[in-house]
């Protein structure tokens, strides 16, 4: 059975485990997310527990994607505390494991957190994702308009400049 929810501070500590599993397994899957290789699931404990610490504070809404109890998936909205952007959010960190991929949760995971962003009040978000990543090809089919490139943003997880695109999407607008 496949749940997708916004869950709290207190069930993502007790989801950590999950959490450090799926992170590290899209790292060494290739994907570009702020860690560099080798990267193992401990080494993720103390960035979940800063999510965690983010999501009491009520300044991160965090998703996950439960199949049969167990999590496979996650994405994060980080809700802009500048006073003059209380409308916008940053979506973060869409990760699916790749025992759970081409399943649509990503695209679930996706509807969840912006209609909680939504009901938050926020009506504008905008990401940036690895040029030529599988991300890349998927957000367009979610309703997120492409922004541009900007080379050398960042490292890939084995080392190499990565290029990084940006996106945005209009929330309570028809796709
Ligand atoms: C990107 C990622 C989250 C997709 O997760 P997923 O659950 O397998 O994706 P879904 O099954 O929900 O597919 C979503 C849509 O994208 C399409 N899609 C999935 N993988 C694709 C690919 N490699 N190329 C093109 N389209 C793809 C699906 O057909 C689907 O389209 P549809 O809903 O219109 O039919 C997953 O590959 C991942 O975790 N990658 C590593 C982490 C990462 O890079 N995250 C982005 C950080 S910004």
């Amino acid at each position: 059975m496949t749940t997708i929810r916004i869950i709290t501070a207190d069930e993502a500590r007790a989801a950590i485990d999950d959490l450090c599993e799926t992170l590290s397994d899209c790292i060494n899957g290739g994907a570009s997310l702020g860690f560099m290789l080798p990267f193992e699931p401990k080494d993720a404990v103390g960035y979940w527990n800063e999510i965690a610490d983010a999501v009491a504070r009520g300044g991160i809404i965090l998703a996950v994607a439960e199949v049969n109890g167990k999590v496979v998936g996650t994405v994060q909205v980080g809700l802009a505390s500048k006073p003059n952007q209380p409308h916008r959010g940053d979506l973060m960190k869409l990760l699916v494991h790749r025992s759970a991929r081409g399943l649509g949760l990503s695209r679930r995971l996706m509807d969840a957190v912006e209609a909680e962003a939504a009901r938050r009040g926020r009506t504008l978000l905008v990401l940036d994702t690895a040029t030529g990543s599988d991300a890349e090809k998927i957000y367009p089919r979610f309703g997120w308009e492409r922004v541009g490139v900007i080379p050398d943003y960042a490292l890939w997880p084995e080392g190499g400049f990565c290029d990084t695109t940006l996106f945005y999407k209009r929330l309570g607008l028809a796709a």
